[in-house]
């Protein structure tokens, strides 16, 4: 198979498709690998890694996507893009199509197969297409607020870890599902006393057997919420429900009940924010006050660390790169029904029914889709 990947153009978007460890898998699997110049450049690999992999270089996106059979990429094809997909050809990204319906209509015209990695589900119920990005904010997010909790960026001037003699800052983690994990655990690294909320009691117990003592556990009502909020030096805001907005958990009023100084870092802000007052902001302009707390509400966190994020989405993403590319993308889905669940438009039909739910368009089935 012809696997084609170009360089993103979504605005700071710094990732990038296929690393060269997966061109090399794919080239060594028989297939050609077609990579647009400067592809990898934001996360800090060169042409010359990829030609060392076995693949093509080539100077345009228009040459990849006239090219390839398959395309993988990270972002949703943005307009232009979209125009040069073609009838048969397979799109491997993320696509978030619900609510997007120029998109979901351009890929629908287009007559393509796309295969989005945020549908593609596991044994376990997770989206391990998802997984590695909210490893990335949840580790990510303490660093952040401890920077927003220096003095010279609004802070209360806190150090998560304190010094001999002097206690360490109070972090508060809603939501303990896989961000609000990886954030406990880097902010008890970083020396901080954590304690996470969450709704869900077997999500507790497991953290309580996996981790001990290295942080504390709560379940989460709106009575422990603004307690432990009340004290706190840093609330990381985690949660989700799935399908729905993030429900709001701290009200503009009880900002004033919070230590002055104090951060929040609303990870949940891509689902719309799980703090009333909080809005999207971008790496270059990442925080903001309100009522003398100092919010950090970045929407897409894993592109501050563009470099990890390809690696730990290329190690996510490429068994399943390498059986749609061996076996074509039919007997890949019919061989693993998990990625057939990522199934979302085929040959000008819609095949994933919450996207029909919200746009109001009829889905085909994806077992019929993939039979036909
Ligand atoms: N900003 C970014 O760059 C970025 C990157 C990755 C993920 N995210 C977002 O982070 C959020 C969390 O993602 P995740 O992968 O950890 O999800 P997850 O499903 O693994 O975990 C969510 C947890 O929230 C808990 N929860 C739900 N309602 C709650 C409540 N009222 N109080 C306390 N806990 C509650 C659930 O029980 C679950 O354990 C999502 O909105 C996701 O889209 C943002």
């Amino acid at each position: 198979m012809k696997i084609g990947c170009p360089k993103e153009i979504k605005p700071q978007e710094f990732r990038v498709g296929m690393t060269p460890n997966a061109a090399y898998e794919a080239v060594q699997h028989g297939h050609e690998v077609i990579i647009e110049t400067m592809a990898g450049a934001g996360a800090g690999f060169e042409d010359a890694d990829y030609v060392a992999a076995g693949a093509v270089i080539v100077d345009t996106a228009e040459e990849v996507f006239a090219t390839a059979d398959m395309i993988v990429k990270v972002k949703e094809p943005q307009a232009v893009e979209r125009k040069m997909l073609r009838e048969g050809q397979l799109l491997f990204t993320y696509l978030h199509l619900a609510p997007d319906p120029d998109q979901t209509h351009d890929l629908l015209a287009s007559g393509c197969t796309a295969i989005a990695y945020e549908t593609v589900t596991d044994n376990s119920g997770g989206l391990p297409l998802l997984a590695p990005m909210s490893e990335v904010a949840g580790r990510l997010a303490p660093q952040m607020g401890a920077w927003t909790l220096q003095k010279a960026n609004g802070g209360r001037g806190v150090l998560m870890g304190g010094v001999p003699g002097v206690g360490p800052a109070r972090v508060v983690v809603i939501g303990g599902g896989v961000v609000g994990t990886h954030a406990a655990r880097v902010a008890a690294g970083m020396g901080a006393d954590v304690t996470v909320l969450d709704r869900s009691l077997n999500r507790l117990k497991y953290l309580d057997d996996v981790f001990g003592r290295t942080f504390k556990n709560q379940y989460s009502t709106a009575g422990s919420t603004i307690e432990l909020v009340r004290q706190a030096d840093m609330v990381i805001g985690a949660v989700l429900i799935p399908g729905a907005a993030a429900p709001k958990l701290i009200s503009k009023a009880q900002l004033s009940e919070m230590k002055p100084g104090a951060a929040i870092v609303d990870v949940a802000i891509d689902q719309g924010g799980c703090f009333e007052t909080s809005r999207a902001t971008t790496h270059a302009d990442p925080i903001y006050d309100v009522d003398g707390i100092m919010h950090y509400c970045v929407a897409n966190m894993p592109g501050a660390v563009a470099r990890t994020s390809t690696i730990a989405l290329g190690n996510a993403t490429m068994p399943f790169m390498l059986a749609l590319a061996d076996k074509g993308w039919k007997q890949a889905c019919l061989d693993d029904p998990h990625l057939l669940n990522g199934l979302n438009v085929h040959a000008g039909q819609l095949t994933y029914y919450a996207v029909g739910r919200a746009l109001g368009i009829n889905v085909v089935s994806p077992t019929v889709a993939v039979k036909s």
